[in-house]
């Protein structure tokens, strides 16, 4: 009897950390303002196929929360703002949509976070007075189904809500929103919902080109902006805004709130007086975003912390107002194309059970397929050895793997690298189709393909992280932990001892 109760203890415990030592996610928006897109079941095929297992969507379309059931996709849906009178005047709106609109999906489609309104300080509407009392309302119809705790209640902000965001430690919350700010702030501290800010480094760089450098904007510069306060160096800016967020959450004494990035990415095409929307530039920043993040670096104020990132938006929407690149933000055009080669290889959720197993010995190699074309390997091979940080070093001339001089000799190269250096997981190897793996080593005289074990980690320079040391000190820490549970576990389940010293 109490030998049940122990292992039921350990196994919450283990799964409890699992769930803290998942590591930091990167979800993609879809939006739908648009009248030309797939339909959701097509979208979903879309989804799966590259691998994005959090999406972001706008509303709780019945379709689409149809089209995403037992995907295992976690889903992110809203209420938006012009429901927000109705669900804040009366709690009886709030269960009904619930009860109507969610839970006949629910769980088959896995949703677990309801944004309550959008960006409600832009909104003419008086939106912000309504907000709080209508994330009570959504929360108090949760607990009625008793979901609230697999389901968070949030809202999402621009960075509008900051009145100083530089330098990060003079971060502050714009006075003018105090009347709802606090409220919600202690709503999120309350219940463990994280803060939710829509960043775009695009915008700073469009607006004040002469201010902030495109480099800094897209996570490549080679410099460093100081922090006179606290002398935290910065390298990029979306590290930088974030930070100035933690700070004024600090100041306020909010601590334990954690922040969620809802939207960010770079629009691929815009009006002739936006010449940072370029496709080279989107892929530039949404590659070094997904890197940056997925590798638990953190913050230069919050190293080793864990974020989640959604990446807008998985469609160019043709039907959005604005300048030419507010129709321009998508990862795919309307009929699934992909307007760059954008990779969402991670170490995710379960990826790490994979790669703490380690019993498995099946060592594959990403090579070139023969029926690729001329032109797709090339542009294959520069995007592997540019965004992708591939050291390409190897097959320039005179070097082990310049001969043979053809380009799917040195596509197999850059694939491979690419690929053990990310993950080795099947996406990596994808590169729209142009991608095989195999496993025969491909190995050649003095050309070397590199293997999972032996990578030669000489990412470019040019992504240096300020975070260096304390960085991987959470993960290892993490995992110190996990196979500390796990062994305990597996003591308990055999056991072998009183492991907790604790009577049940
Ligand atoms: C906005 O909300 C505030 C506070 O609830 C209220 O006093 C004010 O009258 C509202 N303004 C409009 C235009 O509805
Ligand atoms: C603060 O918010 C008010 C109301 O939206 C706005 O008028 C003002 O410009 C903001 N202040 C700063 C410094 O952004
Ligand atoms: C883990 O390995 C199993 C068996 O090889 C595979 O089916 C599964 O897809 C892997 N999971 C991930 C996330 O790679
Ligand atoms: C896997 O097995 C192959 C051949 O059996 C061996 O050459 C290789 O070193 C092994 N790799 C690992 C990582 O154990
Ligand atoms: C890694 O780099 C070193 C020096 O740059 C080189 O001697 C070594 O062969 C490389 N290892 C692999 C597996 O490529
Ligand atoms: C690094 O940045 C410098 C200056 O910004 C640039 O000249 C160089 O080509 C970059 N190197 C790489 C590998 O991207
Ligand atoms: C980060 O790395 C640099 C150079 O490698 C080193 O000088 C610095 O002390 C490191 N910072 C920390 C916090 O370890
Ligand atoms: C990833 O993290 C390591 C150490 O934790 C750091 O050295 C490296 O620069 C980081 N890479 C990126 C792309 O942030």
């Amino acid at each position: 009897m109490a030998s049940a109760f122990k292992l039921l203890f350990a196994v919450s415990l283990f799964t409890l950390l699992l769930r803290f030592c998942r590591g930091s996610i990167v979800g993609v928006c879809y939006g739908r303002n648009a009248d030309d897109l797939p339909t959701p079941d097509k979208v979903v095929e879309l989804i799966k196929l590259h691998n994005i297992k959090y999406v972001r969507i706008y509303d709780s379309n019945i379709q689409v929360l149809k089209a995403f059931a037992n995907t295992g996709v976690e889903l992110m849906v809203a209420v938006p703002n012009s429901d927000l009178l109705a669900f804040s005047q009366f709690q009886s709106n709030a269960d009904s949509w619930l009860k109507n609109s969610i839970l006949p999906y629910y769980p088959a489609t896995k949703i677990t976070y309801i944004t309550v309104g959008l960006e409600v300080t832009e909104s003419p509407n008086n939106a912000s007075a309504l907000v709080v009392p209508a994330m009570h309302n959504v929360l108090t119809a949760l607990k009625k189904a008793g979901l609230h705790k697999r389901i968070k209640v949030s809202s999402t902000h621009s960075l509008g809500v900051l009145s100083r965001s530089f330098p990060p430690s003079a971060g502050a919350f714009n006075s003018s929103h105090a009347s709802f700010l606090k409220p919600m702030l202690e709503f999120l501290a309350e219940n463990q919902s994280p803060f939710m800010i829509d960043l775009y480094p695009y915008y700073a760089y469009r607006d004040s080109p002469q201010k902030v450098s495109l480099d800094y904007a897209m996570f490549e510069s080679s410099s460093e902006v100081i922090d006179p306060n606290t002398g935290l160096l910065y390298t990029n800016m979306f590290d930088a805004q974030i930070d100035a967020l933690y700070f004024a959450l600090m100041a306020l004494n909010f601590k334990t709130i954690k922040v969620m990035v809802t939207e960010t990415g770079w629009p691929s095409k815009g009006s002739p007086k936006e010449k940072g929307a370029t496709p080279d530039n989107a892929q530039t920043y949404n590659t070094n975003l997904i890197r940056h993040v997925l590798n638990d670096t953190g913050t230069p104020a919050k190293p080793g912390e864990e974020l989640d990132v959604y990446i807008f938006s998985l469609f160019n929407e043709n039907r959005k107002p604005g300048l030419e690149s507010e129709r321009n933000w998508g990862l795919f055009y309307p009929d699934k194309t992909s307007i760059y080669n954008l990779d969402f290889t991670g170490k995710g959720v379960l990826d790490m059970t994979n790669s703490t197993d380690g019993s498995k010995n099946g060592t594959t190699w990403c090579i070139a397929s023969s029926k690729a074309s001329e032109a797709d390997l090339q542009n294959a091979i520069d995007w592997a050895c540019g965004p992708g940080n591939v050291d390409c070093s190897a097959i320039q001339p005179s070097q082990p793997c310049f001969e043979p001089d053809n380009l799917a000799s040195h596509a197999s190269f850059a694939f491979n690298s690419y690929y053990q250096q990310n993950g080795p997981s099947d996406v990596a190897c994808s590169f729209g189709g142009k991608g095989v793996k195999v496993d025969k080593d491909p190995s050649y005289d003095n050309c070397i393909y590199l293997t999972a074990g032996g990578i030669n980690k000489t990412a470019s320079s040019n992504m240096t992280a300020t975070a260096n040391t304390s960085s991987s000190a959470h993960t290892d820490v993490c995992s110190w932990i996990c196979v500390f549970l796990l062994t305990t576990l597996i003591a308990v389940i055999l056991n072998t001892g009183n492991v907790f010293h604790v009577s049940f």
